[in-house]
């Protein structure tokens, strides 16, 4: 069993394979936390010496016994309101009559095989039966408050979720102000938060900071995860790097309004909370109703970030994404928006989809422009039928024209969003977000649909099943391209209002869930004007979500490295795009492109039209050694070789195939020097008593000023993770290298 129960101690422990998980039910009841760290057996209560903190209460009971009993300084598993604990707050919750807070104590446990589920919620599901579930009761019973703290623990992935199910056992409604996913109290340790921020075209920047005192926090109110910080962050000891070190990292399976904080307190421990927003929230429980907060899925490494970083890869993979197409080979695409953006036709459509199937491209996507009376992006979001201007046949013989070219078609939508200038505003105009008597504010020159109201979410549903059961489509680009504002529901009682961000979500989940399921064979590749609803919420629906609206090679290694500390590479959707770019102006070559490109869901979106015959021809060879990569790519360890605040001249990264195998290096120039130092790198994840073979070493767009010594072909895995390689020397703009290693045999 990896859930403990000593009866003697009252301790809970989880283990992990690699961590342990304790908490320990107090002698009045309160469920303290003991530990989180690497693997250890032991009984840790006696880690938090009792100490008397001036102005920090002790509970009633226990006065006149110790005075340092209190819950301002004792770690906990779920701090609530107004109970003698100054600290964030993780629940709180208020009575009809006023009465105002959340002092939790235990009730029961239990232990069960199997992983919980959440209800209308994402969460991560047992794949191969080994996952156990811990449930532990706690009430307030002032308040009639109920909350189950659910843990499913996944020994040997190392991840432990957490969720927390509030139930109303009182008499009368009760109203939750804040029901945070988990609190996670760290008493000791010198910390750094690793988190990522950014802004639309520039998502998932890493920033290391330390730990400061007081209180520290991330999080979104666009009812959407958003582009500015995603929902998930590391806190890794002082010392910890890429390969060794403490780290600890915490991600919402949530794609609406979130927060996550950390606060430093007066003794020097930590507590991190993060769940649904809790600004403008709230939510009426009735007698006996519930409330499920979204999941948070917890990992502890003791050896570096590159470690943890593919423990959530396996189980966003494996344990969170539903789709078929999670662990399937997808299919290479083009898209047409940087190539045409909403200047297009059946022929311009067409002979691009020509020349790209000529390339080895599988699967075409039609963006944005399609329907409605759309020439640009002012008017016709909510109308979606075919756009007889530009299409006067209909989609039909374009699909039909497509799929005879040996092509897979792919669609653009953008369901949750209305223009005014549309059909269905016209005739629906209290479906969006406004609240009643102000002009609600626009963004991208559109609203929002109001999806926590069911006939609108049914709406939604049913017009994406019509358009799916119409039109042979095979994959969908699900975009949104605005973040939420105005929010009043028509729908929603005055005292009910603060359940609308929270509703609206639930609303998406619920088409999702059932979109998904309905047409399991369908590829969906989420979007939010690029990546601004990157998360494990929406990667729970679809196996990929596109990374950025920049798709200049270079500003995309730091987005999509920020990107892959949480987040698997098979789940990043990364395209070839012209050049100059149209994001940044910058020239980069083709090959380099691609390097980058296929550190994701490989595609183009370009106009092959514009593309000489011998880039056309580079093209070819490189959808060709993309599919010769692809499950190494799709399912490889990661490993960057790179430090993160390193100065550095290139950015370089590895995969290694599950039986250390096969592996590819890539690397991009990203600061070509007069008088450079050598360009040195030690490989990772390799064996060390094995020989690998060279299969391939590519030197794309390289100037080499001196001829190379050539490299050996055989080394021993040792030779390449201690000694390292040291790569010729290159010149020029952004030149990139490419080095496939395979086992040799004996
Ligand atoms: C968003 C997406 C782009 C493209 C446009 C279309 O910005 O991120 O890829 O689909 O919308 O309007």
């Amino acid at each position: 069993m990896s859930i403990v129960y000593d009866a003697a101690a009252r301790t809970l422990t989880l283990h992990t394979r690699e961590s342990s998980y304790q908490m320990q039910i107090g002698p009045l009841g309160h469920l303290l936390h003991t530990y989180y760290g690497r693997r250890a057996e032991g009984d840790f209560r006696s880690l938090h010496l009792l100490k008397d903190v001036g102005f920090s209460p002790v509970p009633h009971e226990l006065d006149g016994e110790t005075r340092g009993w209190s819950l301002d300084t004792l770690p906990q598993e779920l701090s609530g309101a107004n109970s003698g604990d100054f600290r964030l707050t993780s629940l709180c919750a208020v009575t009809a009559d006023g009465r105002r807070g959340g002092s939790l104590r235990y009730v029961r446990h239990e232990i069960r095989r199997g992983k919980y589920a959440l209800r209308g919620l994402p969460a991560a599901f047992d794949p191969d039966g080994e996952a156990e579930t811990l449930s532990v009761t706690l009430a307030d019973e002032a308040l009639g408050l109920e909350a189950e703290l659910l843990y499913g623990v996944y020994e040997s992935r190392d991840l432990i979720t957490r969720a927390v199910r509030v139930t109303n056992r009182g008499s009368a409604p009760l109203r939750l102000e804040k029901a945070a996913s988990c609190c996670l109290d760290l008493p000791f340790g010198d910390w750094d938060l690793l988190h990522f921020h950014g802004r639309h075209a520039m998502e998932r920047q890493p920033e290391r900071v330390a730990v400061m005192n007081g209180v520290q926090r991330i999080g979104s109110g666009r009812v959407s995860s958003g582009h500015q910080h995603n929902p998930f962050l590391i806190l890794c000891d002082k010392h910890a790097n890429e390969d060794a070190g403490d780290c600890l990292g915490l991600m919402l399976v949530y794609s609406g309004s979130f927060e996550m904080e950390l606060e430093q307190d007066q003794m020097g421990s930590l507590r991190l909370t993060a769940g649904i927003k809790s600004e403008g929230f709230s939510w009426t429980l009735q007698p006996g109703e519930s409330f499920d907060t979204p999941e948070a899925l917890l990992c502890f490494r003791h050896d570096g970030l590159n470690a943890l970083s593919r423990r959530y890869h396996r189980l966003i993979r494996e344990a969170l994404c539903r789709s078929r197409w999670s662990g399937a080979e997808r299919p290479v695409l083009l898209n047409n928006w940087e190539a045409t953006y909403f200047n297009f036709d059946h022929r311009k459509i067409l002979s691009i989809a020509r020349e790209a199937k000529e390339l080895g491209v599988e699967l075409f996507v039609l963006d944005d422009g399609w329907f409605g009376r759309r020439s640009d992006d002012r008017s016709s979001l909510g109308d979606w039928f075919v756009n007889r201007e530009k299409l006067p046949g209909g989609l039909e013989p374009l699909i039909r024209d497509i799929h005879a070219l040996g092509l897979r078609f792919g669609l653009w939508v953008e369901p949750e969003m209305v223009s005014e200038n549309s059909e269905l505003f016209r005739a629906h105009p209290d479906w969006a977000l406004a609240v009643p008597g102000r002009l609600p504010a626009l963004g991208r020159s559109q609203l929002a649909l109001d999806l926590s109201r069911r006939e609108v979410a049914d709406w939604v549903f049913e017009t994406l099943v019509g358009l799916l059961r119409r039109y042979p489509i095979d994959y969908i680009k699900w975009d949104i391209n605005r973040s939420l504002t105005d929010l009043y529901s028509q729908a929603l009682p005055a005292d009910r209002q603060g359940e609308l961000a929270h509703r609206c979500t639930l609303g998406l989940y619920g088409i999702l869930e059932r979109l998904t399921a309905e047409f399991p064979e369908v590829l969906f590749e989420g979007c939010a004007g690029g990546g601004g609803r990157f998360d494990a919420g929406m990667l729970a629906y679809f196996p990929q979500i596109w990374c950025s609206d920049d798709t200049d090679p270079i500003e995309r290694l730091t987005i999509q490295r920020g990107t892959g500390y949480g987040y698997p590479l098979s789940a990043v959707g990364a395209h070839v795009s012209a050049s100059p770019n149209h994001q940044t102006g910058r020239r980069t070559p083709l090959d380099t492109r691609a390097v980058v490109a296929m550190a994701g869901g490989f595609g183009y979106e370009l106009d092959p039209g514009k593309l000489s015959e011998e880039e056309k021809e580079r093209i070819r060879v490189q959808i060709a050694r993309f599919r010769e990569l692809s499950p190494l790519l799709r399912e490889g360890d990661l490993y960057r070789l790179t430090e993160l605040d390193e100065p550095r001249d290139f950015e370089a990264w590895q995969l290694v195939s599950a039986d250390r195998g096969e592996s590819l290096m890539s690397l991009v120039l990203t600061h070509p020097r007069a008088n450079p130092r050598p360009l040195h790198l030690r490989l990772k994840g390799l064996d060390p008593a094995a020989r690998y073979r060279v299969e391939r070493l590519d030197l794309f767009d390289a100037f080499l000023p001196e001829k190379p010594e050539p490299l050996p072909e055989i080394y021993t895995g040792a030779a390449l993770l201690y000694a390292g390689l040291t790569l010729p020397r290159m010149m020029g703009d952004y030149p990139s290298v490419q080095l496939v290693l395979k086992k040799a045999e004996d």
